[in-house]
């Protein structure tokens, strides 16, 4: 995206992508440098893919997002399914996505997709970020990485 595009995110995209990042401030940093994949509903989106190329042949998915309602109905398995292909195409070697130690469905849904458990930073979210995240039920500490080779 050009910075004037990420300038201009509408209202309802910007819920989207904070839905999976909180941190709008992060969000526009890595937004203008990637390629956004958007599915809409009569014209208003509601899920959300953002790809970046972080150059050496490797890409990151670095936020994927599906509107609360609509969640559960494929829509998030079809975008990381669009994003292989797209960083296939581009002559990726790796595709990276990361995530919480408590996001326990989306562990599920990325191994499940192909990604593999590949490293983790244990505490980077409580060296990261000021207030306390909690999911199922489990604290959020440790940052996993899960790639997959292309
Ligand atoms: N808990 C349990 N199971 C889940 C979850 C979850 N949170 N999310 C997906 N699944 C399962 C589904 O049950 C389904 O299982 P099945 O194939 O056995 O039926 C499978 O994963 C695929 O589900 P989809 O319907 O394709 O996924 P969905 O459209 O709901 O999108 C997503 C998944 C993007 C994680 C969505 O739930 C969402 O937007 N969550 C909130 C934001 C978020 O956490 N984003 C990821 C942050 S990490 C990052 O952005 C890199
Ligand atoms: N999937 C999802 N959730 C589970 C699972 C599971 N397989 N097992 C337990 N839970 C959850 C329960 O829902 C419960 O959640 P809650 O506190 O939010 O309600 C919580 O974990 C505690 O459940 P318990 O009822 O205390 O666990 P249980 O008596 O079922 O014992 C065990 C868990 C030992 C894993 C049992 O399911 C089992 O024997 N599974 C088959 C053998 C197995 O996999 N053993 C572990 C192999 S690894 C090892 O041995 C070191």
């Amino acid at each position: 995206m050009h910075p004037q595009q990420v300038a201009e995110v509408s209202p309802q995209l910007r819920a989207l992508l904070q839905l999976a990042d909180p941190h709008w401030d992060l969000i526009s940093i890595y937004l203008f440098r990637s390629d956004l994949l958007l599915l809409e509903q009569n014209g208003i989106p509601v899920a959300c893919l953002v790809l970046q190329d972080l150059g050496d042949r490797e890409y990151e998915i670095k936020n994927i997002a599906v509107r609360a309602d609509l969640q559960g109905n494929g829509l998030g398995s079809r975008l990381l399914r669009e994003a292989i292909r797209r960083a296939t195409a581009a002559g990726a070697r790796t595709l990276l996505i990361r995530t919480g130690n408590s996001s326990i469905g989306q562990l599920y849904l990325y191994q499940k997709t192909g990604f593999r458990i590949r490293q983790i930073d244990t505490d980077f979210f409580i060296r990261n970020y000021p207030e306390p995240i909690w999911e199922n039920g489990i604290r959020c500490r440790d940052r996993i990485t899960l790639t997959m080779d292309l």
